[in-house]
């Protein structure tokens, strides 16, 4: 396989990053853009130079034939799209959140792995230079309390402000956060998630303006997270983690840098790759050799954040302490 085609499906904001990074690899063909708002598939093709607009999905897998198939719509989109290419063993990457509720996402993890499809789940954070670095600082030392936030504004996308499409923002904004823990720390035990609204006042808004959630893991870390989007301006969120270890405090500022301050002094290690582009490229690679353990976030496992943050929601709408596999 010289070239590989790809395809995508949704068309919008992230659908740039990932084709901005496509287009600096010399092995991807662009064959086919869809999306509901034909303009916007339009406005893709164009921006890479080529690959045929569709308006309806099955006769672009049929017609175009793709290697590989981006999958970045809303998040209550999905299930038609990956049965549709899992049916023609179309490997692909699929935008978090997968789904809005487990019996979706357990249903294509289950077909995915029969087809034996190499697939990728867009958690880009797991391929920061930094997070390696991080992964290198933590081994030996144990962790008792991690604490964090992802503290902003509400984005723009038209479906964000409802959980019906969104699934709030937790499950779609935050997830990176909780995955990082799951990537750092393992599986988690159980989950207790409090939210409140009031401040944000808008028409078409059903979400939690913010939300605190303690995640005990199975290792006994207990991590605190800060969920917000009632913020205004540009304020310093200073998001991401604090890892507290018995011997040092590990700060990890989202997507900038970490460092790790001891007895002995601090040192400070900033973001030098851009892990967009390591991710994409994984998952074509991975493709290639047909080796899914090149991906750091197959779906089987990203399904494992996906159920911790929606395990989150639950909790808020019930008040109880939810326990997890
Ligand atoms: N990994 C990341 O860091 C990251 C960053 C931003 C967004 N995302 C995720 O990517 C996904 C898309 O977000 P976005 O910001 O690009 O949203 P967006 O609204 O800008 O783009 C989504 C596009 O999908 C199209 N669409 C909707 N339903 C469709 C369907 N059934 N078939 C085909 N096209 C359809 C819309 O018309 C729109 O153009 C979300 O799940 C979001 O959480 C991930």
């Amino acid at each position: 396989m010289d070239k590989l085609k790809v395809a995508m499906v949704g068309c919008g904001g992230i659908s740039n990053l990932h084709l901005n990074h496509l287009a600096s690899f010399d092995d991807v063909e662009f064959v086919g853009f869809m999306d509901i708002r034909s303009e916007k598939a339009l406005e893709k093709s164009t921006m890479v130079g080529g690959g045929k607009v569709y308006d309806d999905y099955v006769t672009m897998l049929d017609d175009a034939k793709p290697d590989v198939l981006y999958i970045c719509v809303p998040p209550d989109q999905h299930g038609f799209i990956e049965f549709e290419a899992i049916k023609r063993a179309i490997p692909f990457l699929v935008e978090k959140p997968m789904a809005l509720d487990m019996e979706l996402a357990y249903s294509i993890r289950d077909a995915v792995d029969k087809a034996g499809l190499v697939t990728a789940v867009g958690f880009q954070d797991r391929y920061l230079d930094i997070i390696t670095k991080t992964k290198e600082l933590l081994k030996g030392r144990t962790v008792g309390l991690v604490d964090g936030q992802w503290i902003g504004g509400i984005p723009n996308p038209y479906w964000w402000t409802l959980y019906s499409t969104s699934g709030g923002q937790i499950v779609e904004q935050n997830i990176h956060l909780f995955d990082m823990l799951r990537y750092l720390f393992g599986d988690p035990a159980r989950v207790y998630c409090a939210g409140a609204r009031g401040i944000v006042k808008r028409e078409g808004y059903d979400l939690h303006d913010y939300s605190s959630t303690i995640i005990t893991f199975k290792n006994n870390v207990i991590a605190t997270l800060f969920t917000g989007c009632y913020r205004q301006g540009k304020l310093s969120n200073n998001n991401g983690l604090n890892i507290l270890c018995v011997d040092a405090n590990i700060r990890y500022l989202l997507r900038e840098s970490v460092e790790i301050t001891t007895t002995d002094g601090s040192e400070m290690f900033i973001k030098e790759v851009n892990q967009g582009v390591t991710a994409d490229r994984a998952f074509l690679d991975a493709v290639k050799a047909n080796n899914p353990a090149l991906v750091k976030s197959p779906y089987a496992d990203a399904c494992k954040s996906l159920a911790l943050t929606l395990a989150c929601n639950e909790s808020i709408a019930t008040g109880k302490e939810i326990i997890l596999d």
